[in-house]
């Protein structure tokens, strides 16, 4: 049937999309697929439903693309698509949500606090006390690092709220672990959801940014991560949970660190629709299970359900 890979889009992640569905449509044509190009910010809902898609790859990342709202028209329209339904893409897409989801179902996440438009700098100075120093703010609705802050000086926490503001009316402060940086990606839904091999990133001095993720080359990725057997399948265990607590479906990607001091797994974020660039993750994991990108892109649109 005829396939649409949809990418680009409206947020703030339109570049990455770009990059994400080039390659997916590009490897779906390899594959001898029907595939054509479709950017949502660019036509209309009326002009999706007149090219009579038989399913579609969702490769936006971001808002109006992987926080449910597309997902939800998709369901109206009837086209089967790839990825998480509408609740979990829209509560995977908050940050916030997803913490009192994970920590409801027993998944470690660490501990957080929620800065309104309310919040004085007294608030900032009890945030500070609870949390410590450094603490990491972050636009609790944004992808790929947009606005995120790590704060180590009480005098720059309010500078660091007001970027984020720039991007979300609430921001999400969040404990700092010192410790080493992993994301899993997963594959499949309801029982036979399961993750790939970790995937461990060594970025220049900690600093895991939107130039490190995607543009240069400074950052060192290893996978399998060399990590023992039982904190492996341990991390594995615990992204398998968090991304049933949140009803995942199809595939995504957690963002996992394991604090140096006592080595304990801590789980940031879920991305419902990660990155398919050259330098993403879940390619690399699933490269090192011997799948290539090609075969990748077809797994992941087999998936696609209403
Ligand atoms: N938000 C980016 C695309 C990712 O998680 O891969
Ligand atoms: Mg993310």
């Amino acid at each position: 049937g005829k396939v649409g890979v949809l990418f680009g889009g409206r947020s703030a992640e339109r570049e990455i999309s770009i990059l994400s569905g080039s390659g997916v449509l590009q490897a779906l044509k390899s594959k001898g697929i029907d595939a054509h190009p479709f950017d949502p910010a660019e036509r209309s809902l009326a002009e999706l439903e007149a090219q009579r898609f038989d399913r579609v790859f969702i490769a936006l990342h971001g808002r109006f693309g992987e926080d449910g709202s597309l997902q939800g028209a998709l369901e109206l329209l009837g086209i089967p698509y790839t990825g998480s339904g509408v609740m979990a893409s829209s509560v995977g897409m908050d940050k916030i949500t997803t913490k009192i989801v994970w920590l409801a179902h027993g998944v470690p996440t660490p501990k957080y606090a929620v800065i309104d438009d309310n919040s004085d700098l007294a608030h900032l100075d009890r945030i500070v006390a609870e949390l410590g120093l450094p603490l990491i703010v972050k636009p609790p609705l944004e992808g790929s690092t947009i606005g995120i802050t790590k704060v180590t000086r009480k005098e720059d926490f309010q500078a660091a709220v007001d970027l984020a503001h720039k991007y979300d009316k609430v921001v999400l402060a969040e404990q700092f672990i010192e410790g080493r940086e992993f994301s899993v990606p997963l594959l499949g839904s309801g029982p036979e959801a399961r993750a790939l091999p970790i995937v461990e990133i060594v970025a220049p001095q900690g600093n895991y940014d939107y130039q490190n993720k995607y543009f240069t080359d400074d950052t060192q990725y290893h996978c399998p991560a060399p990590l023992d057997a039982a904190t492996t399948g341990a991390i594995q265990r615990h992204v398998e949970n968090a991304y049933r607590a949140l009803g995942c479906e199809g595939w995504s990607r957690i963002d996992v660190l394991l604090r140096a001091s006592d080595n304990a797994p801590f789980l940031l974020e879920v991305n419902t629709s990660p990155g398919m660039t050259t330098h993403s993750l879940v390619p690399m994991a699933a490269r090192a299970e011997g799948t290539s990108y090609e075969d990748l892109c077809v797994q992941i649109l087999r998936s696609a359900s209403l």
